[in-house]
């Protein structure tokens, strides 16, 4: 779908030719579209404002049947998010004006102060990301994805990225995979069905892969996520993908959260609390989907994809608050809340994942509390660890992807809030406030000395509302976010 070339507007025969304007600087190296935008800015209605536009049709002395103008708005905040939602923004322009294709006119290195590298990277980020339709539940198809976006660039920009468009297209395709399974309904992915749709994928990807189901599990000692999916007719199950790079000196653990639906077991969600729980599953997801980019892209680093995947269920069988079970780590947990799912069967993953493979960090994403959401919101993912370095590389990594990210404390005297009477801690903490922190706190307990992330990515795991490049449904945040870290650590 993506192209980078080089054109010549006056000659080459276009349908539809995108040039994006700053509303107080010429950011294009190209006589010809800096004249353009000179006679755009002419119009009363265009000033080159964010999210403004304009379109002429059969330019003068041009190939081109359709000239459209984007507004950024002013060129000192045109982050490299800003080009990326333009880029989103032109797509889905295309996509609803029935367009095949589209050619966007990529601004200079030297005037706009990006990289031509990060410039095109972006842009390609956001017109991918944008051409994405969740719609195979719709009998009719009201929108079709735009076929090609070419990218114009100088010749040798042209030649020197070359390798551009297949690093971003295996990047956002992970993404996008990634925010279908977290849009597809809690009925279509039933621990049984989303374990062996990624097994399916990752099997084709190359990537040494297992499945085991519950007897499996049962048998190998994962007590609290057997315990979490005793509730639910569909019982749980584990996938592990591996991918390996060649002379390869150390190895990462991703290990996500999959809970195909949260209905918060006995201690049953109320009402609105429980809409858009299929979500749950967000963080395995992003894992799985991280993998299967990875196999395509090939970092010079070991990653281990862990995914434990189970439907949180009232019934009859169900774990009750008071129970206390033994997780694979051979601790014990009271049973605080029902609800607290999330990092009982990250406990057990975790533990498995340090056992089998000794990495040399592991990173978990999950989406893990509400108080994760009351604290940053809907967009932003809460950081939490102890290695410095690390949470740097994250949030360097995030900076870049713009899947952004917060840091957060883990006092360590808020540990004793999981004290348990009984068993040797709780999953639910004694206190109502800080909700993300214990949650954290909880899963400390099961890492050892191994370095070790924890994100909670309950807010930005999943959007109500459409944006410049995203739908409304699932985000795949955390894909390119995993996917650029692995490239630098
Ligand atoms: N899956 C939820 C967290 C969540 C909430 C994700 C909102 C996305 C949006 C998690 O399993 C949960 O229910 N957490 C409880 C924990 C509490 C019972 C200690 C919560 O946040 O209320
Ligand atoms: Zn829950
Ligand atoms: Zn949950």
């Amino acid at each position: 779908m993506l192209k980078l070339t080089s054109v010549n507007p006056k000659k080459d025969r276009f349908n539809t030719l995108v040039i994006p304007v700053c509303e107080d600087a010429d950011i294009h190296d190209n006589r010809t579209v800096g004249m353009l935008v000179k006679k755009a800015l002419e119009l009363s209605e265009f000033s080159g404002k964010a999210e403004e536009e304009v379109t002429m049709y059969h330019p003068e002395g041009m190939a081109v049947e359709r000239l459209i103008f984007m507004g950024i708005g002013p060129l000192p905040s045109a982050d490299l998010e800003a080009f990326r939602a333009v880029a989103g923004r032109t797509v889905k322009g295309g996509i609803s004006r029935g367009l095949e294709a589209l050619c966007i006119a990529v601004p200079s290195e030297k005037k706009t102060g990006h990289g031509s590298a990060d410039l095109i990277a972006a842009m390609m980020e956001g017109a991918v990301l944008a051409n994405h339709l969740f719609d195979r539940y719709k009998s009719e198809k009201k929108s079709t994805p735009l076929q090609e976006v070419t990218f114009w660039v100088k010749a040798q920009d042209a030649r020197r990225f070359a390798g551009l468009p297949g690093r971003v297209a295996a990047a956002c395709e992970g993404t996008i995979l990634a925010r279908d399974w977290v849009s597809v309904p809690a009925n279509d992915k039933q621990p049984d069905a989303y374990a062996a749709a990624i097994a399916s994928l990752a099997r084709e990807a190359g990537l040494e892969t297992a499945v085991w189901d519950d007897a499996i599990l049962a048998e190998k000692g994962f007590g609290a996520l057997m315990a979490v999916g005793q509730g639910s007719a569909a019982k749980p199950r584990m996938v592990t993908l591996e991918y390996r790079a060649e002379g390869a000196e150390k190895t990462v653990c991703l290990v996500g959260k999959g809970v195909t639906f949260d209905a918060g077991g006995l201690n049953l969600k109320v009402g609105g609390a429980m809409d858009g729980m299929k979500m749950d599953m967000a963080g395995s997801a992003a894992v799985a989907a991280t993998l299967l980019s990875a196999a395509r892209i090939q970092p010079q680093i070991n990653v281990v994809g862990v995914i434990p995947i189970v439907e949180n269920m009232p019934s009859g069988g169900a774990i009750r608050p008071g129970d206390i079970i033994r997780t694979y780590s051979g601790k014990t947990v009271e049973i605080g809340n029902t609800d607290a799912e999330g990092r009982l069967i990250l406990a057990d993953a975790i533990a498995y994942a340090i056992g089998a493979y000794q990495p040399d960090a592991i990173i978990d994403l999950a989406t893990l509390t509400g108080a994760c959401v009351v604290a940053l919101g809907e967009k932003i993912a809460a950081v939490f660890t102890e290695e410095d370095d690390l949470a740097d590389a994250i949030l360097a990594s995030s900076r870049r992807t713009y899947e952004r990210c917060w840091r957060m404390p883990m006092p360590e005297d808020y540990k004793e809030l999981l004290k348990s009477d009984f068993a040797d801690i709780s999953n639910m903490s004694s206190s109502k406030w800080g909700g993300a922190i214990t949650a954290a706190l909880f899963l400390s307990a099961f890492v050892k000395e191994t370095r070790w992330v924890h994100i909670d990515i309950a807010g930005p795991a999943y959007a109500k509302k459409a944006s410049a490049y995203c739908g409304p449904g699932g985000t795949g945040f955390g894909v390119r976010l995993l996917l650029d870290l692995l490239e630098r650590i």
